[in-house]
């Protein structure tokens, strides 16, 4: 499985005495993206922690799907640079980019599943294009994903039109982790869904991250989300990443949209009654 690649050496970064700190598995530099005449990414600068759950939001249209399909390498960029476990896919061949896809998981925006295949045979698209396992296995190996994903066993043999929205998310999110990936990307993974359904696909996400050690990358617009799971967030703006770090770091960030975002009416009830006092007076403040 893709857990028996072997690991590469991580980039990692040092603070001023030269002590190492975390380990950065995706870092994007000066990266440059447009089409046309349009540039939609203009040297945006982005580092993403091992283990993390980065929440990555922005308005509709600012380019989170862009980058997400340019870090994929599904979309060309203009400039810059990115490493993704600490290794840059122009600078490898063909057989080094195929086992360094491997280590990455995928939930598409749109088009999460295959409408023409089953659950089992979707969750197995990765397994068929990567690796040459006997069918039994790769049965054995789409029924414990299924399993780890919170669906029913049943669900295997089901096409998408068969299931609901909540039960799509975790198939595709099942198919993502299919490889074991070490760091998976979600576009938008709750939306459409209730905020009940929501929040439990958010817990299987946290859940995921500290048993399987992942490192997740979710493009989101659903606050709670970014309230309770989301380690660090990051905005893009002005074709860039505006600001990263924590809630309280967006609370106290100056920038209208920031503001609105963070302490607009829908964010002002769930602004953590407990676990951030910090930002709650902060918020409270600058009412
Ligand atoms: N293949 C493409 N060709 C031309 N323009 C594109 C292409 N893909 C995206 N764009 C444009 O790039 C901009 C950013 O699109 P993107 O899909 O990344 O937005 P987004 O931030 O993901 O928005 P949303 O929150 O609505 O999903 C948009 O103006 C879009 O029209
Ligand atoms: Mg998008």
């Amino acid at each position: 499985m893709a857990g028996g690649v072997d690991q590469q050496p991580i980039e990692t970064t040092r603070n001023e005495a030269g002590k190492a700190e975390r380990d950065v598995v995706l870092s994007a530099r000066d990266v440059t993206v447009g089409f046309g005449p349009k540039v939609v990414l203009d040297k945006l600068n982005l580092d993403i922690y091992r283990g993390e759950i980065l929440g990555f939001v922005g308005a509709s249209g600012t380019g989170k799907s862009v980058l997400m399909r340019t870090v994929l390498r599904l979309l060309p960029r203009r400039s810059g640079t990115i490493k993704i476990l600490g290794q840059d896919f122009d600078e490898l061949d063909e057989p080094e980019r195929n086992a360094l896809d491997m280590r990455l998981g995928v939930l598409f925006q749109q088009g999460a599943l295959f409408s023409s295949l089953t659950v089992k045979e979707n969750i197995q698209v990765p397994m068929r294009e990567y690796l040459d396992l006997p069918v039994t296995l790769m049965d054995e190996l789409a029924h414990l994903k299924i399993r780890m994903v919170g669906l029913a066993a049943d669900a295997a043999d089901k096409y998408p039109s068969e299931l609901s929205g909540g039960m799509i998310k975790r198939a595709a999110l099942a198919r993502a982790l299919a490889l074991d990936p070490e760091l998976v990307f979600l576009d938008e993974p709750t939306s459409g869904l209730d905020p009940i359904g929501a929040a439990e696909f958010d817990e299987l996400i946290a859940n995921l991250r500290d048993s399987l050690g992942l490192t997740v990358y979710m493009v989101t617009h659903d606050l709670d989300s970014l309230f309770s799971v989301c380690d660090r967030i990051a905005v893009l703006g002005k074709k860039r990443v505006m600001v990263e770090g924590t809630i309280d770091d967006m609370l106290a960030y100056d920038d209208p949209w920031v503001q609105a975002y963070f302490k607009g009416k829908r964010a002002r009830s769930i602004v953590p009654q407990d676990d951030a006092p910090a930002a709650r007076a902060q918020h409270d403040s600058g009412k």
